[in-house]
């Protein structure tokens, strides 16, 4: 049964831009979304207007109605002797009551809105934003947070690493963030965030001396309550327990609060007892130690030694291209062993527009090895799609570069893929390579992928670096610059010390696009080493 759902799913996925849950994955999307709710905003403004004619010419009819009884009151039994007056109610009955009637119940601008909306919702490529985008955001913005060590209290506020974005957080933004994080399981996130939300709630009830005039939509309960589950679950119960009792002042019978006294009490007495409690909420984020380390090295924790930068260098080369020897690369060593390096300059304005224009519509959520049976991964969220190099003749000068850059054949080369990553988008570490026994069962014959040529093709605000975390080596965006690196030993083995993967994007959003380089056809190009040179980089398998 449910391997059927995630076929279903994975299928649709394939056939539509924006499926369920995909909408913080890319900002290509967003841009749609915000031109739906454009239009949205246009039918209800045009809902709005019809109502209120409605009310003026309801009101109009009201008023004459309203005078009239208004007389026949002042002495009813003279009034109706008079027989005009008497034809007059019966009149008003029948002909201006149900004319009012009319106008009151007409349901053709309810409909004409019903139809717009359904029209908009059948509307290709258009999914309504669902709970699951909600969730999806809400993870993105807790990932950048950790990522980054942004704290809630910065964020709520709108300041990202010392950038304000003027993007103050409401009550009820803060309490909803909170509650897609507590039911991700981010307990930390959560608490933090519904601390701000009773903030803010503190600071409305302030403002409005004690009296909302409207019956406010979220109360401090409501916060409270998920508040102390969040931090129960955080194994902070002594916490959970004092803010319990927050509840119970306010709401003595509160059934949920009295159920959960004993609870957090009898572990906040364990706890103190010094009986090891599990820590239920990194067991759910399921957080590893490489998961520290790459954070470490996006957020720039971790970095290249002065040591180990010394030798590295700047230079011109041109790889006995003669072409080349014109108009060299400009090349920035990172590391010598694995070799990565950047290529500068090596994508031009217009080819990078083209690679933009050509894919935003057909980007679609992009899956990590064989998830397409097993939904989406949450290791990788960006959307991404192929481009043929052979078939579209603007690549063909980009191919001929990425030949002369490396010095090895495209014979075995794959499409060109170009990824768009959104809020907190992100690829976690990974290897390019395949760590199958026979990789040619992965890459159709072309052997495992040798070497990859990464384009930055935009400019990003903040964040999405590629990190290597065990070369403590952090390749921050740069438009126009080519990242280049072996994935594999001379000998051809495995070189582990390559894992990689994309830092959140912290501001703005990221394009890039990459080429992956087979084994096949470079028998010439990057002969073989002597000697099996695989042992360097066996200390750093298997670990995570
Ligand atoms: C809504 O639909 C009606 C007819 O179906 C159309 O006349 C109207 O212009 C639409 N409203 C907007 C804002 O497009
Ligand atoms: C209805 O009409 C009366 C008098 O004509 C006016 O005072 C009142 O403001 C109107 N109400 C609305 C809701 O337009
Ligand atoms: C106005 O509509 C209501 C509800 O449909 C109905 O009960 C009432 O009799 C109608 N009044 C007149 C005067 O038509
Ligand atoms: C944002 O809102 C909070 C709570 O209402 C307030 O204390 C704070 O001063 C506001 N910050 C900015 C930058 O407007
Ligand atoms: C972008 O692509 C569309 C077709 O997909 C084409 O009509 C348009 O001219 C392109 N724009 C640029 C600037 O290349
Ligand atoms: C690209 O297209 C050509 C011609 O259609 C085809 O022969 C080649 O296999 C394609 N390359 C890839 C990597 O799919």
């Amino acid at each position: 049964m449910k391997v059927t759902h995630f076929l279903i799913a994975a299928l649709l996925t394939m056939f539509s831009s924006n499926v369920r849950g995909d909408y913080y994955t890319s900002i290509v999307s967003l841009i749609d979304l915000l031109e739906a709710e454009m239009q949205v905003i246009g039918f209800l403004e045009q809902y709005m207007e019809a109502m209120e004619e409605i009310s003026r010419k309801a009101n109009e009819t009201l008023s004459e109605l309203a005078y009239a009884s208004q007389e026949a009151d002042e002495d009813p039994e003279e009034y109706y002797e008079n027989p005009l007056n008497a034809y007059k109610i019966i009149s008003r009955f029948v002909i201006d009551w149900k004319k009012l009637n009319e106008t009151v119940f007409d349901g053709t601008h309810a409909a004409a809105y019903t139809a717009n909306l359904t029209e908009l919702d059948s509307k290709e490529g258009y999914t309504a934003p669902t709970q699951e985008d909600l969730k999806g955001a809400s993870k993105g913005l807790a990932r950048l947070q950790r990522t980054y060590q942004l704290a809630t209290i910065d964020v709520a506020e709108g300041d990202l690493k010392e950038m304000n974005y003027g993007q103050n957080f409401s009550t009820s933004e803060c309490y909803w963030l909170g509650r897609s994080l507590y039911e991700a399981g981010d307990f930390k996130y959560a608490s933090e965030w519904l601390i701000q939300a009773r903030i803010r709630l503190a600071e409305e009830l302030r403002a409005s001396n004690d009296v909302p005039e409207f019956k406010e939509i979220i109360t401090d309960v409501q916060v409270l309550e998920l508040l102390a589950a969040a931090l129960f679950y955080l194994g902070k119960s002594n916490l959970a327990s004092f803010f319990n009792d927050e509840i119970l002042a306010q709401e003595p019978t509160n059934e949920n609060a009295l159920k959960n006294q004993l609870l957090y009490l009898n572990k906040a007495h364990a706890e103190r007892n010094a009986v090891r409690v599990v820590d239920e909420a990194n067991n759910y984020l399921q957080r590893t130690e490489l998961d520290e380390l790459f954070d470490q090295t996006c957020n720039g924790d971790r970095q290249q030694t002065p040591r180990e930068k010394r030798n590295l260098r700047c230079r011109y080369v041109h790889n006995n291209v003669p072409f080349c020897r014109l108009a060299p690369f400009k090349k920035e060593e990172l590391s010598h062993d694995p070799p990565i390096a950047y290529y500068h300059e090596t994508i031009y304005d217009n080819e990078m527009a083209r690679i933009i224009n050509a894919t935003e519509h057909m980007v679609e959520r992009s899956m990590v090895g064989d998830s397409k049976q097993s939904g989406y991964s949450e290791v990788r969220t960006s959307q991404n799609t192929w481009l043929n190099l052979t078939e579209n003749a603007f690549l063909h000068k980009i191919a001929q570069r990425l030949r002369d850059v490396t010095g090895l054949s495209l014979e075995s080369g794959e499409s060109l893929q170009v990824a768009n990553y959104g809020i907190g988008g992100h690829y976690g570490a990974h290897y390019d390579f395949s760590e199958e026994d026979d990789p040619d069962e992965d890459y159709d014959g072309q052997g495992n992928r040798l070497l990859t040529a990464l384009f930055y093709i935009n400019e990003v605000e903040l964040g999405g670096g590629t990190a290597f975390p065990y070369l403590r080596l952090l390749a921050p965006p740069i438009r126009g610059s080519m990242i280049v690196w072996y994935n594999l030993h001379k000998s051809l083995e495995l070189d582990y010390r390559t894992k990689h993967g994309g830092c959140p994007v912290l501001v703005g959003s990221k394009w890039i696009c990459n080429e992956w380089f087979h084994i096949v056809g470079q028998e010439f190009n990057r002969p073989c080493g002597l000697e099996q040179d695989g042992y360097k980089s066996l200390p750093w398998k298997g670990l995570h």
